[in-house]
């Protein structure tokens, strides 16, 4: 197992280290001439293209990544995206119908919930996609057609590569959907260049790494965590609380940063930590305002912004802030979730929890 972990402690700490390679090989032999090539969609695309609806399913870090990807497949697309939890699918038997693309979401591809969810699906005569990190798992053999992620093997519980790598897949297959689109060639050509340079970018976000673990040494007390996102970044804030209450075992939220007036507001006072991502996107501004409203109740706020926009965010330096790469702005969530990441996995470690085999839970869940 040691020599698996090579010099890391961890398989948790490795697979948030390994992410520039475990990006590269997500990539490698699939952006083009200046176009994506996924092989495995090559037959159904055009089916694809006709559809009335994408409906993104799964469970856990899958379904965040999927989050993450709605608002580009909608905008490359053209195609109206719903989620869902797969679980909750179940449960409401939600309507699928036949013109809908359902694109299922999984880093084993065993996940009880997803494949019962497929088999709804199926039965609804819907197209199903899958996109997986694992080779022969039973998503794979099940869907219609497929892309895998290739992030190489996964072992410690909490989802970290797969999830960037997720990210990923999803904007090749935004761009492969809509490339027959003229009015959008230019914004898709700016994003397979934020691609081509994503696994330097999370190269260089990880030098935040002890950072991080100053940050962690902090908070190691702290019973509660707030994360506020919006836009591309509402799943980077609620993948970083899932990471972060998973496996430091503290209580942590990620929330919708446009909803806080509107609840969560009460919470705040100078105990609570709340961390907000404010890096540079189309709602930018809007987050400078959330964090006026924040600090104007003296909450302890620790902001994530793109590097040079220090003073921007935290104009009199009261807050901590994490300085990261900017990249394209339907990108930046990749970027985003790392600093997170690093920040759970040392958090875990100081409060002396076990990283790897978190408390009650399994890599996959495989039953109900
Ligand atoms: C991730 O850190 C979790 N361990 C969990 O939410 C996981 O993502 C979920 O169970 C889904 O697993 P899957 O991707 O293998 O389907």
């Amino acid at each position: 197992e040691q020599i698996k972990k090579g010099s890391y402690d961890h398989f948790m700490q490795k697979e948030i280290h390994e992410q520039p390679h475990s990006l590269t090989t997500t990539m490698r032999g699939r952006l083009k001439d200046g176009g994506v090539l996924l092989g495995g969609l090559k037959e159904h695309l055009k089916t694809i293209r006709r559809s009335r609806r994408v409906v993104f399913i799964g469970c856990g870090t899958s379904y965040n990544a999927a989050l993450a990807a709605r608002t580009f497949v909608e905008e490359l697309t053209g195609i109206p995206v719903t989620m869902e939890v797969a679980s909750d699918l179940l449960d409401r038997q939600g309507p699928i119908y036949r013109e809908d693309t359902a694109v299922f979401v999984s880093q084993s591809g065993e996940t009880a919930d997803t494949l019962l969810a497929l088999d709804y699906a199926l039965e609804n005569g819907a197209l199903c996609v899958g996109i997986t990190n694992t080779v022969g798992s039973t998503l794979s053999r099940r869907t219609h057609c497929g892309i895998h992620i290739n992030a190489g093997c996964e072992i410690g519980v909490a989802s970290t590569k797969a999830y960037t790598s997720q990210i990923v897949v999803m904007a090749m297959l935004a761009l492969a959907i809509g490339s027959d689109q003229i009015s959008t060639q230019p914004r898709r050509e700016a994003i397979i260049s934020g691609l081509s340079s994503l696994p330097g970018h999370a190269s260089e976000v990880l030098k935040l790494d002890s950072e991080m673990k100053e940050l962690a040494s902090s908070l190691i007390d702290s019973e509660s965590l707030l994360v506020f996102g919006r836009g591309y970044n509402y799943a980077t804030a609620l993948e970083g609380a899932l990471k972060v209450k998973e496996v430091a075992l503290m209580h942590s939220e990620g929330m919708f940063a446009g909803e806080m007036k509107h609840g969560p507001l009460a919470l705040v006072d100078e105990n609570l930590p709340i961390i907000v991502i404010a890096t540079r996107d189309a709602c930018f501004s809007k987050q400078q305002s959330v964090i006026q409203q924040l600090l104007s109740r003296k909450g302890r706020l620790i902001i994530m912004c793109s590097k040079g926009d220090a003073s921007a965010v935290s104009p009199n330096g009261s807050c901590r802030v994490i300085e990261v790469p900017q990249v394209a702005d339907c990108l930046q969530p990749v970027i985003n979730i790392i600093p997170l990441q690093l920040l759970a996995y040392h958090l875990t470690v100081l409060r002396g929890f076990d990283v790897d085999q978190p408390r009650n839970l399994a890599k996959s869940v495989t039953t109900q």
